[in-house]
């Protein structure tokens, strides 16, 4: 049996059989993943990709990590948080043009207490009863969450960023601990969120195994949501010498999610978008059905600079939604603003 049919039929992958679809130069095995995947997508979701608006609440983050060109070391990233205001408008605009998911990101800005994200998720509840609420906020207390959770909000994202916790020490600063991060994700499942986890394709000290470990977990934790794309070498990190991570390896790695957890909601993420003018579209193809356009207010779009050349930042929200509409049509798929829940 091929490998493909092979993964499909079992839902696993082995390590060799990840090993020779990562390096493959055969385009017909390659044709053959992908269009396995987008089938899984297909009996599953038709070919409807949900439209989610993000909102990026901050640019200051408390942390460290050595990829992301937000960390705190980083004294030239220009720093901005929306008001509460600001926050609402984003929202209003966002369910003027039809979204009804909305996804509050920032970075882990102490501003945003529970106190203020509470009445901010009470709010937004309160205003669009019919609306998802996902938060991408990163690690807080499991009360924190709990709390949230309890004003109104129902999915989270947080990407594990690495399966492998040596890798993880590579990545970020020795204060941030693999098995906290693993605790917030199993604290947001058990809360009831719908929860998304993720990693970067490409990002250093990677390595087949490391891959092995990301799929293997989330094979075990079954998130509702995966969020990957590749790693985006940035200036003012430790990490602006690296080579980028590689589309074609993202769009294997989208595949293969795919084939292995079918009812996955998967992002074709701006990252992807970023390194490829057609990088969302591919990853739509090759089995993504989430995509983001971005709601943020323009005047702080290019602040929000995780990585370097970020797409979508000099567009109107209304701009980027055609955009993305446009985009997803022409490849022949349609796109929906419909909450798009996890389908069991
Ligand atoms: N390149 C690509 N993705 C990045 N992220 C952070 N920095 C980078 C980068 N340089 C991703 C991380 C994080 C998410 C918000 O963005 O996986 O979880
Ligand atoms: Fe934002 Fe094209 S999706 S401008």
């Amino acid at each position: 049996m091929n490998i493909v049919d092979h993964i499909r039929e079992t839902r696993d992958v082995t390590r060799d059989e990840l090993e020779s679809i990562l390096t493959t130069n055969d385009k017909e095995s390659i044709e053959y993943l992908r269009r396995a995947a987008r089938a899984e997508a297909d009996a599953i979701y038709g070919n409807k990709i949900f439209m989610r608006g993000l909102v990026e609440l901050s640019s200051y983050c408390k942390n460290d990590c050595l990829y992301c060109g937000l960390r705190r070391s980083n004294k030239e990233a220009v720093r901005y948080r929306l008001t509460e205001e600001e926050i609402y408008e984003c929202c209003e605009t966002g369910h003027s043009l039809g979204f009804r998911t909305f996804v509050l990101q920032g970075g882990e800005d102490a501003w945003f207490n529970d106190e203020r994200m509470c009445r901010i998720v009470g709010t937004i509840r309160e205003r669009y009863p019919d609306c998802a609420i996902t938060l991408s906020l990163g690690e807080r207390s499991r009360e924190s969450y709990q709390a949230l959770y309890d004003a109104g909000a129902n999915r989270y994202l947080l990407r594990h960023e690495t399966a492998d916790s040596e890798h993880y020490a590579r990545l970020h600063p020795a204060e941030l601990s693999w098995q906290h991060r693993m605790d917030c994700l199993q604290a947001l499942k058990e809360i009831g969120y719908q929860v998304g986890c993720g990693f970067m394709v490409g990002s250093p000290y990677q390595t087949i195994d490391t891959l092995y470990r990301d799929l293997q977990f989330i094979r075990s934790f079954q998130p509702q949501m995966v969020g990957i794309g590749p790693f985006v070498a940035t200036h003012n990190t430790p990490f602006e010498g690296f080579p980028n991570g590689k589309v074609e390896a993202t769009l294997r790695l989208l595949a293969l999610i795919r084939l292995l957890h079918p009812h996955v909601l998967l992002p074709a993420t701006t990252a992807l978008g970023t390194l490829h003018p057609k990088g969302r579209e591919l990853g739509i193809q090759f089995g993504a059905n989430v995509i983001m356009p971005n709601l943020s207010p323009r005047a702080h779009r290019k602040d929000y600079a995780i990585y370097d050349n970020k797409i979508c930042t000099g567009e109107e929200a209304a701009e980027c939604r055609a955009c993305t509409e446009q985009r997803i049509r022409k490849i022949g798929f349609e796109s929906t603003v419909d909450r798009g829940d996890y389908k069991e």
